[in-house]
């Protein structure tokens, strides 16, 4: 007996109100026979010419849309929200979550029974996928793809990472601002995202890893036409697992989660797809924690050598072999058995997957970087942790003691970081409050701040940092990130004072502000909260909603799903 699609709720009924959802239809050319019950696809597309990295997404829902008839299907493309991050203000941060909302109403809403998910630049991905997980409907993320390689004068750059290091540059005068205007027109000369392993190319991966997109998705640029051949394969296969009623719930379990976080440790990724996958765990009911992120990513090394923690870029890792070779090589270190949606296991899919590169992608005997993972520190400063990624970090500042140079703003820290008379040596510690999830708000991608001009022109290239703030994946350093609680919460960053000494240990996964509990406790109790950002709008839902960094950074109230029954009729 053939399966009822929830679209029947819609096109199925002979009556008045399925005349309206079909005729209303019709005025697009569609045939009658499209609404014969047939699988219906939502194209779930984040285009927008405001987000530069998902900009060629009209022309691969087009491939999509193919896979799609092809298959036996009915392909309908809706927009949501598109998050680009170049260019939204204060941080595209402060609305994944919206976008989140937008993506799992408008298909529970729908005549939707299957969803290819088109997701690129930073935010877009994790959003897509927390607003699906809350309907889990069958889903499949087919991703934007990454740039081609940046080329400014015979050398390859990376987006992101390039530009941190020739701003330093111009900053401390080894780079004209000639030199400087040039390479703006070589870093992001093709259609795709940021093409280091960066916060994109790392969720890409985490998709891949989790099963919920097809093999090789994770590092095939975006004007390579397999890339189309990708997302044409993803069209025909959504239909079949509409029929075999594979939703993501079937994929989106702890060990899929588990294999995630290794392979993130894997690949250097981002510090970002910590808050994203304990979003994404949350919403499909999976347990996952900081703690996870640490106990998992222990004993995984850094394979592959890319940007920012390394030196090629997402091209070079395609052609190397991918993200299957990476995942081949960590072997027992993931879970092989776990489902993907091309309907073959995690296992099945990578026992074959060649290396062609061996300097991009090492072997686990000889890795890149011992320590890939992302370690959770805690202490009296971060009760509820913070965490460092150490393949971006400097050895010899992992274990390191130094006084506090505080900013209380990220306004403060622009104004005051080139002032030669600003007190700060390398041995300091630079500390930033108030740019959490509630702080900003929306927790921004500001914690890896540059750092004082007068250090730069000694040659100094690092220094320990900490903030409550995010950073970009395309950055590095010896960065602590993600404090919680956070300083607009109460959290005792909000009480450091410049002069205190800060201990940092990673190997002892500890943060420790060397301040008595008395005064910190008597320094609490004389602190005032910011003022909140705003009394109505968006910016209230989420000041008041949004939790803290350890739990994803989503809104309490989004925890969860509530699946994808068909709701009552509209007219
Ligand atoms: Fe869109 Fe980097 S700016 S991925």
């Amino acid at each position: 007996m053939l399966m009822k699609h929830r679209s029947s709720a819609w096109f199925g009924p002979r009556d008045r109100d399925g005349f309206i959802h079909r005729s209303w239809m019709k005025n697009q050319g569609l045939p009658d026979d499209l609404f014969d019950g047939r699988p219906v696809i939502g194209i779930c597309n984040t285009w927008s010419e405001l987000t530069p990295c998902n900009a060629h997404f009209r022309d691969l829902a087009e491939h999509v849309r193919r896979g799609v008839y092809e298959a036996g299907g009915l392909p309908l493309e809706f927009p949501v929200m598109s998050l680009g991050e170049t260019l939204m203000r204060p941080t595209t941060m402060l609305f994944r979550n919206l976008l989140s909302m937008d993506v799992e109403e408008s298909i529970r809403a729908n005549p939707i029974d299957g969803v290819v998910l088109l997701a690129g630049c930073d935010k877009t991905t994790p959003a897509l996928l927390m607003g699906a997980a809350s309907c889990d409907l069958p889903a499949i993320m087919v991703s934007g793809g990454p740039m081609l390689n940046g080329k400014f004068r015979g050398q390859d750059i990376g987006s992101g990472t390039d530009v941190w290091k020739f701003s330093e540059a111009v900053r401390c005068g080894t780079m004209s601002e000639c030199e400087f205007k040039e390479a703006e027109g070589c870093m992001n000369r093709s259609a795709g995202h940021c093409m280091t392993m960066g916060t994109a190319s790392t969720m890409a991966s985490v998709v891949e890893a989790l099963g919920v997109a097809l093999p090789t998705n994770a590092a095939i640029p975006a004007v390579d036409s397999r890339r189309y051949k990708l997302a044409h394969v993803a069209g025909r296969r959504i239909v079949e697992m509409v029929r075999e009623d594979l939703r993501l719930s079937k994929f989106l379990t702890r060990p899929a989660f588990e294999n995630a976080i290794r392979v993130v440790g894997a690949i250097g990724g981002s510090t970002n797809a910590v808050i994203h996958l304990l979003a994404i765990a949350g919403r499909i009911g999976v347990e996952l924690t900081l703690d996870d992120w640490d106990r998992l990513g222990r004993c995984v090394p850094c394979l592959v050598n890319l940007m920012p923690a390394g030196k090629y870029l997402m091209e070079d890792f395609y052609y190397a072999g991918g993200l299957p070779a990476v995942i081949r090589e960590l072997g027992d270190l993931i879970h092989r058995a776990v489902p993907t949606v091309n309907g073959k296991t995690v296992g099945e899919n990578v026992s074959d997957a060649p290396c062609y590169n061996r300097d991009i992608i090492k072997p686990l005997s000889d890795p890149m970087k011992a320590e890939g993972g992302i370690v959770v520190v805690r202490g009296n400063l971060c009760p509820d942790g913070a965490i460092i990624k150490p393949s971006a970090a400097t050895p010899e500042l992992m274990n390191h003691r130094g006084r506090a140079v505080v900013f209380e703003t990220i306004e403060e820290f622009h104004t005051r970081i080139d002032d030669p008379n600003l007190d700060v040596d390398e041995s300091c510690v630079l500390v930033l409050k108030n740019c959490g999830p509630r702080g900003y708000p929306g927790m921004p991608e500001v914690g890896n701040m540059p750092l004082p001009s007068k250090l730069l022109n000694k040659g100094i290239t690092d220094m320990v940092r900490i903030s409550d703030a995010r950073m970009s994946g395309t950055a590095y350093g010896t960065i602590v990130l993600h404090i919680v609680p956070e300083a607009a919460a109460g959290g005792a960053l909000a009480i450091v004072q410049n002069g205190d000494m800060i201990e940092l240990n990673v190997a002892k996964r500890k943060l420790y502000l060397d301040v008595s509990d008395s005064e910190i406790k008597r320094r609490l109790e004389a602190w005032k909260p910011p003022a909140a950002p705003s009394d109505r709008g968006y910016a209230k839902l989420y000041y008041d909603h949004v939790m803290q960094a350890d739990r994803g950074a989503d809104f309490d109230f989004l925890v969860g799903g509530s699946g994808a029954a068909v709701p009552r009729e509209s007219h």
